[in-house]
Parts: C-alpha cells; sequence; structure tokens
C-alpha cells in the first residue's frame, strides 16, 4: 500500500473539486464542500499518493425523526481518480470513514445513494457489508435511478 490517508484541509479544496469533476457528474459548489467540512472536519478524508491527493470521502451525519435516538451516517461523495483506482484506496477511505461515523457519533447504520448502472461502487459497497435497501427512480438529473444501500453498524 503506497498511500496514505489523511484528514482533507481547506487548501486541498482545489484539489478535489478537480477529482469530484473528474470523476463524477455530481458537482457542489465551493461552499458546500466546505460547509460539510466545517459540520463533519474528521469525515472528510482524502488519500494521498507520492504527495498528491488521489481520491476523498465526504459524509455527514443525519438523525431521522421518527427515530430520533437513531443516528446515520450518509456518504455524499467518494471518487478515487481513474489512473490509482483497483489498489484498495476506496476501500481504505470508506472503512475508516465508517469507523468513525460509530465510533465518534455513535451513528448505527450508513447509507449513500448510487446510480443502478455503478457497477465499480456497487461492488465496492456490497464488499463492505452495504446492502440495496431501496430505489429513488429518476434520482439524478439525467434520469437515471438510485440505489439506496445501507450497511447496518449497530443493531438498534
Ligand atoms: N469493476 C468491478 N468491481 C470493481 C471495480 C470495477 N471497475 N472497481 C472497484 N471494484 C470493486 C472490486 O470488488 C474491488 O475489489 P478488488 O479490486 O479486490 O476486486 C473493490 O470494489 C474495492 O476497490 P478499490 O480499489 O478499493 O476501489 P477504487 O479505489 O478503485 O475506487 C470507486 C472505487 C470510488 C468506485 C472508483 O471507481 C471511482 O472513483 N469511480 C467514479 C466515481 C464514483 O462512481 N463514485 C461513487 C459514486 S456513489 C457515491 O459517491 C455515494
Ligand atoms: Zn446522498
Amino acid at each position: 500500500m503506497d498511500f496514505k490517508l489523511r484528514d482533507f484541509r481547506p487548501e486541498d479544496l482545489e484539489r478535489v473539486i478537480f477529482i469530484n469533476r473528474a470523476c463524477l457528474p455530481e458537482n457542489y459548489s465551493r461552499g458546500f464542500f466546505l460547509s460539510l467540512h466545517k459540520s463533519y472536519p474528521d469525515l472528510f478524508l482524502v488519500a494521498e499518493r507520492d504527495g498528491e491527493v488521489v481520491g476523498y470521502i465526504m459524509c455527514r451525519i443525519e438523525g431521522t425523526i421518527w427515530r430520533p435516538r437513531l443516528k446515520r451516517g450518509h456518504v455524499i461523495s467518494i471518487a478515487v481518480l481513474p489512473e490509482h483506482r483497483r489498489k484498495g484506496i476506496a476501500t481504505a477511505l470508506l472503512k475508516e470513514a465508517l469507523s468513525r461515523m460509530a465510533e465518534r457519533y455513535g451513528a448505527s447504520e450508513c447509507y449513500l445513494e448510487v446510480r443502478v448502472s455503478n457497477t465499480p461502487a456497487i461492488r465496492l459497497y456490497e464488499k463492505l457489508g452495504f446492502k440495496k435497501t431501496d430505489v429513488v427512480p429518476r434520482y439524478y438529473l439525467d434520469g437515471e435511478d438510485a440505489y439506496i444501500m445501507t450497511k447496518v453498524m449497530a443493531p438498534q
């Protein structure tokens, strides 16, 4: 493993925006990245290879109205630049974020949305124990459906 994980820092913002745009059609404003970082600084991680940021994950913690004690992690976005894929970087980013959600925030579940056609990401999530729990028709701007995938981390 020739990469290392560390917390996102505001000076990484331009690089993370570059990676997000290179990898995904779902793009966000600078303010959105920074506000997530401000709220959940330890759930926004980057992976570095040779001193260069090549991937990121950003997440938040959400409550639920109907089960007030249940806290859920939400993976907002994860991406690794194409030339650095299949080296376990996304696995490491996601595992670290999941353990922080559980240990530091008491999250008992984690969920995310993923395009139904995004086999690489779906495989990654299934490998880490996520299951398809719902489908949201036309979730994406281009009309594609999303799977909701959920990982239960602690029984409620
Ligand atoms: N085809 C099939 N399975 C794959 C693929 C692929 N192309 N890529 C990863 N996997 C599965 C494999 O099971 C892999 O294990 P293996 O290599 O031992 O077979 C496992 O996922 C873990 O792979 P990693 O090396 O940890 O994943 P990687 O660092 O390559 O990143 C990612 C995976 C993030 C999905 C990357 O392909 C990417 O950036 N894609 C574009 C952005 C994207 O789709 N992000 C997710 C959107 S959904 C969201 O953000 C909530
Ligand atoms: Zn989401």
